[in-house]
Order: structure tokens, then C-alpha cells, then sequence
């Protein structure tokens, strides 16, 4: 090709593994080398970048590899002439995808210059995503212009004011910074603008990246899409609903791709990009990235995008009219903190014919048993076969309230499951360490109707379209207090009051698929679902019984 280009590199900032191989890439524009292996030489300055940070985790920057970017690309149908914007742009793999992709779409070099936008907080990594953009347009014998729209900056707070509005295509892989850990949460200073930027939609603990989804959508013209790579967890965490059912209120969501958890090497994290745009069809397509199975389903309710998992998962699909949920017959708490300390204090090994309260841990609660005794479990970063409470005749007031308040009969949620795994604590001698959820009915006399409800295959589904993702993996969910709170109950009903004794019955005698399908069956006329799909997924997602 020969083309003669005024590429200036070896810039000071630019890491000296960067440099070296954009000359490599140059050499091979200059020999006229260029083939189709040419991109992929490209798209490795972001990883080189990458490797020459010095901590990934205080700005999210793990950068996504050239394929996902193309496929994004693709699944967005990225036009010739269309505004692309990538609002935290890393070293441009994005940008890189689209200009490829709108050049073989005949759009020219010139033109791709002047409709990619691109911002990020690392000075580093802007130089790069231009130092990549310009060999490109070399490589396709054009010249990347001096002024470009590629800028260094906080796209949450600097976003140029023009770009608002104003794109087609809003695309990326976003910083996910979860607020729950030290060295990913935000300082006081920089919570104080977000909050004053975003209004009631900011939470305290809303994760980094679904900001990043509010401003991709006023990044967006009317016509606009966006798609951007986001943690699972955020499709159905509490503290991002209201800036789902925003966004839903703006775009809707026609899609999400499924990345899964292989996507980035250096992040072992399940991923998805929902896919929102100006569309007004009933159906949204689920693409899955690791077997490319596309499934189209019902779009979901504002907010509700776990659900698209949860159908994913396959989960079956469910709508639960009720007049009363479960936090109207019961309080519903995973205990605080506090009490985790008093415990941690007061944990012993039980001794032969031990009376003291017992201790019960998410790992101990399996649906319909509790297996004290049977596995050994952890507590307090100890190990114990049989864990007891050993309280001292006049314990702190707190703690003294605190017991009372557990030690009465009640039913006991694991939290990170796939269905629901509830036991029945008929005699209140178990007391529950956080983040176990107690549901303590109003009346005793409901404690069986309302593990019945609870354990159910309705109320399963119900909670996986809910909280989808938001577990440790996508297959899994965390039930929170105030999720279980809401669940539907049925209408008062023979079918409810048969479903009630055989969940005392299978707890007695312990699970097995007779006894689970009358149980599912009961429970799903009571809650007026009698689906023998809904039945035959919750039987196969019963965990078998564990040595
Ligand atoms: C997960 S990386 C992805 C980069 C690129 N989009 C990609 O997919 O390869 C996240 C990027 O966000 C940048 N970043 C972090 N906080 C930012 C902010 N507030 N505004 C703009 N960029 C930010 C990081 O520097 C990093 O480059």
C-alpha cells in the first residue's frame, strides 16, 4: 500500500510494550502487509495496556476482547454514517469493532472519523484507543484527523454536553466497581456529585456500571440503541431498580446477550449486555454468547430484567395474581451485623445432651431439612460439627431482646440458591446467623401454610425472574428479606391446606419425588398454576440429597 502516515508514537505516556508493537503493526502497514490478521494485531495494544496497569480494580479496567466487540457490534447492527459512542472507551476495542464494521458498509475513513466518540477517565488508555484508530485508518489508507472526538475525562461527570442526545449506537464494557467492597467503592466526595448528577435514580450501593446504563440512554438519540457489559447481579439488585425502571421508561429492552463467565480471563465474573432501544414489539431476543442459542420470550416488566435470565435458566414463565404477600402474615428479617458479632463471641462446640440453643448457617438449610450434626459447617472463620450458643445468665439487653425474638418457632431461607431451601424451626431452639432469613408468622398456626407458600414451585419461579443473576453465579440467586417479603401468597384454599400438611409430612420424613409432586402440584392449584412444566422444573432443581 505504501501509504506515507504522520504516526507519532513513543509518546511519553504510552506504555513501552504499546509503542513496540504499534511499530511492529506500522512496519506492516508501510510493507503493505496488510491482511486480515492486521485487526486482530490492532485489537492486542488494549490487552498490552492492560497488562501494563498497576491496579485494574479501582477503575474496572478490564478490557474486552476484539470478538465480544464485534459480536456487540453486530447484534447492534451498526450502520454507515451512525454516531458510535463508547463512554468509558479503555483503549477503543469498541470503537476499533465499529469502524471496521461501518467500513465495510462503504462508509469512508473521513466519515468514520468524525461519528466515533470515545471517553475514559485514563489519559493512558484514550492514547492508545487513538493510537489504534490511527494505524487502522492507515491500514485502510486514509488518515486519522488531529481532532478527533476521542477525549480524556469522567464519563459519569464530563461527558461533552453535545454528545447528550445525540447518538445512534451507545456501546461498551463499562468499569463494574461494586460498592460493597473497600477497594471498589467510591469516595465520599465523588458519591456527592454522582448523587447530584443522577438524582433519586443514585443509590448508595448501586453498582458503577448501571450509571454508566443511565447516561448511555441520555447518550442516546430517540432512535438510539445501547448495549453495554454489565455484571449479572445488576438484572435484579435491589439497589439499580429504580434505574431499570427509568431507563425502561426511556428505551425498552429488546434483548440481552448472555456472556456468561468466560468472556474476560482476568475477571472471573458472569456478564451480560441488555440491549435497549426504541422498539415497540412484545418479544425480546435472548442471545447466548458461549452456545449462540437465540430464544425469543416476552418482554419482560419495567425493571424486572432477571427475568430474561430466569427464561434463560429456564425458568418457566409465570404471572401470580394475589391480594396478599408473605410480609402481610409474617416479618420477614436477615438479622444485622450486630448480632453476627455477639455470636461470633459465644459459638462453642456442643457437648453430649446439649440444651443451649443451637447455631443454623445458610450451608446447614436444605429445602425441607436442616443438617445440624450431619455436616460440618463454618462460623466466625471456625469450623464445627455442632455449634451451640453459650449465653451467659445475664446477657447485653440487645442480645437478651434479640433472643427472644428468634428463639420462637419459625421458618429458616438459605439465601444463595436456585429454588427456594426453607426449614421449618417448629420447636424456635434454632437461632440464625446473618444472612440466613427468618419469616416468623404472625400467627403460629400459619408456620406450615406458609412454608407450604414459600417452598413452592410458583414461588420459585417467582423469586428466580426476580433475582436471576444476582447469586454467585448466573444460576443461582440472593434472596434478600424484602424480596421474600413480597412473594405472592395464594387465596385461603383446600388445595393450600393439603400442600401445608405434606410440607410437614416431607419435612418428618425427608424428600422424595412422590412426595415433592403431590406437594408441587398441590401448591401450584392452590396458587391456581396447575403447569406440569412449572412442576417438572422445580422437581429437577430439588438438590439430591447430599451425603
Ligand atoms: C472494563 S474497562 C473497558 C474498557 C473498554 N470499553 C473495553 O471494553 O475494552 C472500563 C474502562 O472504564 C474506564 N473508567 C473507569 N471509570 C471511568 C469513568 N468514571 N469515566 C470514564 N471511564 C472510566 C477505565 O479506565 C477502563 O478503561
Amino acid at each position: 500500500m505504501g501509504t506515507s502516515t504522520d504516526l507519532t508514537f513513543g509518546a511519553a505516556q504510552l506504555p513501552p510494550a504499546v509503542a513496540q508493537a504499534a511499530q511492529q503493526i506500522l512496519d506492516r502497514i508501510e510493507n503493505d502487509e496488510v491482511d486480515e490478521d492486521l485487526i486482530h494485531q490492532l485489537a492486542s495494544l488494549g490487552p498490552l495496556r492492560e497488562k501494563a496497569l498497576i491496579d485494574h480494580r479501582a477503575t474496572g479496567a478490564v478490557f474486552t476482547p476484539y470478538p465480544i466487540a464485534q459480536e456487540l457490534v453486530d447484534l447492534l447492527d451498526v450502520g454507515a454514517g451512525e454516531i458510535v459512542c463508547d463512554p468509558s472507551a479503555g483503549s477503543g476495542v469498541f470503537l476499533l469493532a465499529a469502524a471496521e464494521r461501518k467500513f465495510q458498509r462503504g462508509e469512508s475513513v473521513t466519515s468514520i472519523s468524525k461519528t466515533l466518540r470515545g471517553i475514559d477517565i485514563d489519559p493512558v488508555s484514550i492514547e492508545v484507543s487513538r493510537l489504534t484508530l490511527k494505524l487502522w485508518a492507515a491500514s485502510k489508507g486514509g488518515q486519522w484527523p488531529s481532532t478527533d472526538h476521542l477525549v480524556v475525562g469522567d464519563g459519569l461527570l464530563d461527558v461533552p454536553e453535545k454528545w447528550l442526545g445525540t447518538c445512534d449506537v451507545v456501546i461498551g464494557n463499562p468499569p463494574f466497581l461494586g460498592q460493597l467492597k473497600s477497594e471498589t467503592s467510591r469516595n465520599r466526595g465523588r458519591a456527592q456529585a454522582l448523587k447530584q448528577r443522577f438524582g433519586s435514580l443514585y443509590t448508595a450501593y448501586v453498582d458503577e456500571s448501571m450509571l454508566f446504563f443511565l447516561l448511555a440512554v441520555e447518550l442516546s438519540g430517540e432512535d438510539g440503541r445501547v448495549t453495554l457489559i454489565a455484571p449479572s447481579s445488576t438484572l435484579g439488585s435491589d439497589s439499580s431498580q429504580l434505574a431499570r425502571e427509568w431507563i425502561d421508561s426511556r428505551l425498552t429492552l429488546s434483548g440481552i446477550w448472555i456472556g456468561g463467565r468466560s468472556v474476560f480471563e482476568s475477571a472471573a465474573v458472569d456478564v451480560v449486555a441488555p440491549i435497549l432501544r426504541n422498539d415497540k414489539r412484545d418479544e425480546c431476543l435472548i442471545v447466548r454468547y458461549e452456545t449462540q442459542d437465540v430464544l425469543a420470550v416476552q418482554r419482560p416488566l419495567p425493571g424486572c430484567w432477571s427475568s430474561l435470565l430466569a427464561r434463560a435458566n429456564g425458568v418457566p414463565a409465570i404471572a401470580i395474581t394475589a391480594t396478599r404477600r408473605l410480609g402481610d402474615r409474617a416479618v420477614v428479617t436477615a438479622d444485622f451485623r450486630d448480632a453476627y458479632y455477639w455470636l461470633a463471641e459465644r459459638v462453642v462446640e456442643a457437648t453430649r445432651n446439649d440444651h443451649r440453643p443451637k447455631l443454623v448457617t445458610v450451608g446447614l438449610v436444605d429445602p425441607f431439612s436442616y443438617r445440624y450434626g450431619d455436616i460440618p459447617t463454618r462460623f466466625a472463620k471456625q469450623r464445627f460439627q455442632r455449634p451451640v450458643l453459650d449465653i451467659e445468665d445475664n446477657p447485653p439487653t440487645q442480645l437478651g431482646a434479640w433472643l427472644e425474638q428468634r428463639l420462637i418457632p419459625k421458618l429458616l431461607v438459605a439465601t444463595q440458591t436456585r429454588i427456594v431451601e426453607c426449614y421449618a424451626d417448629i420447636e424456635g431452639k434454632l437461632l440464625p446467623s446473618t444472612p440466613l432469613v427468618s419469616i416468623i408468622p404472625e400467627q403460629e398456626s400459619e408456620l406450615w401454610h406458609l412454608m407450604a407458600a414459600v417452598s413452592s414451585p410458583p414461588a420459585a419461579a417467582w423469586l428466580a425472574s426476580a433475582a436471576a443473576g444476582t447469586g454467585l453465579s448466573q444460576g443461582t440467586m440472593r434472596l434478600r428479606a424484602s424480596l421474600i417479603a413480597d412473594l405472592p401468597l395464594p387465596e385461603p384454599s383446600k388445595t393450600w391446606d393439603v400442600g401445608a400438611e405434606l410440607a410437614r409430612e416431607i419435612q418428618e420424613k425427608g424428600v422424595n419425588d412422590e412426595a415433592a409432586r403431590r406437594f408441587g402440584e398441590a401448591m401450584n392449584q392452590a396458587y391456581g398454576l396447575p403447569s406440569s412444566e412449572l412442576l417438572h422444573w422445580w422437581i429437577s432443581q430439588i438438590p439430591k440429597k447430599r451425603p
